[in-house]
């Protein structure tokens, strides 16, 4: 039997993930930060092993692992609203995660299959999207067998993006979007995604392709659509500049706590760095997905989870 690592057993993909790995017969190995929660979502079939900046301990946390799977990111540059206490930077993240890397080729795993974005680049201003192309030239360098898969966003499993959109055009009769309205967004089931990963790491070729849905939509038109299915109507949107739609996002954002949408999450949406012109690899179209759950998807807002 196999003995695989996944990052963030209790964090959203690395879920999804872990219990895709069970049902494949391989023994699971959780590198996290937390404790395992209580009751555990998989009654102790996946052994727990600390994820802690530390070379020699990580090294010790993926001894006797054939294949690591890494979902390991941080969403913020900074401190979302709201959070107090140290925060990691991209910058830092980026520092950790070719640690994490360099610990696996030290623990001699087989295999590393990592979770990156659409179109990341070296030359990118956007810290998010210039570290995951960091990251993903220091996986290359190692030399170890991999696979790169670049996701837009997920949907699905308590997702925060889709059942956000529809929690606001529920409430709002207009939704502030930047001009021009013309950037996209190719959203992919969870599970979906989990199940590529799953794939990917039974491979042996060296691989980096975009992980994306069947479906890509203009952002503008997955809110409309959003709106439509969701409260049988289309909310207007309004045409902003940059900065006024972020002023209202962030005034949103201290009314419910929460970071909704960055300075630089909104860069990288409007500058449509979240399409994807390759072949999909997921199967579950959202317009089914979302049809199935328009009584209940976006009745409540979802927090970014507490660090
Ligand atoms: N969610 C999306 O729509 C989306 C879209 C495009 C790309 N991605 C990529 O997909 C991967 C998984 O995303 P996800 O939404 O499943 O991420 P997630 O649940 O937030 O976390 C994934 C991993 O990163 C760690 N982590 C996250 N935030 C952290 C913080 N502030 N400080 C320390 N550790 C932190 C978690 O550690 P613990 O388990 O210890 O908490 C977990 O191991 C990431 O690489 C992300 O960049 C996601």
């Amino acid at each position: 039997m196999q003995t695989v690592a996944v990052t963030g057993a209790w964090s959203f993909l690395g879920r999804y993930v872990a219990r895709e790995l069970l049902d494949r017969g391989a023994q699971v190995v959780s590198l996290s930060s937390r404790t395992p929660p209580d009751p555990d979502p998989f009654q102790g079939s996946v052994q727990a092993r600390p994820l802690r900046w530390d070379s020699a301990e990580l090294t010790a946390s993926l001894a006797g692992v054939d294949r690591l799977y890494n979902t390991y990111w941080v969403r913020h540059d900074q401190p979302p609203i709201g959070h107090r206490g140290p925060w990691t930077s991209h910058s830092e993240a980026v520092q950790n995660s070719c640690m994490l890397l360099d610990a696996a080729k030290a623990a001699g795993v087989q295999r590393i299959v990592h979770v990156s974005i659409t179109q990341p680049s070296a030359d990118s201003r956007l810290t998010y999207f210039r570290g995951k192309a960091q990251v993903e030239a220091h996986l290359r360098g190692t030399g170890l067998s991999h696979a790169i898969l670049r996701p837009s966003c997920f949907f699905g499993g308590g997702d925060i993006l889709i059942n956000n959109v529809a929690w606001a055009v529920r409430r709002m009769p207009f939704f502030p979007l930047p001009g021009p309205l013309d950037y996209r967004i190719r959203p992919m089931h969870v599970a979906d995604m989990a199940q590529a990963i799953c794939n990917w790491g039974e491979r042996e070729d060296n691989a980096t392709r975009d992980a994306c849905g069947p479906d890509q939509y203009r952002f503008a038109d997955l809110v409309r659509y959003i709106g439509h299915t969701v409260a049988g109507k289309k909310p207007r949107i309004l045409t902003l500049p940059t900065s006024v739609c972020l002023r209202l996002y962030q005034a949103a954002g201290l009314l419910l706590r929460d970071t909704i949408l960055s300075r630089a999450e909104l860069e990288g949406l409007s500058q449509d760095l979240l399409g994807s012109d390759e072949e999909p690899l997921g199967t579950t179209a959202l317009s089914e997905w979302m049809a199935r759950r328009a009584d209940t998807l976006g009745r409540e807002f979802h927090p970014e989870p507490p660090r």
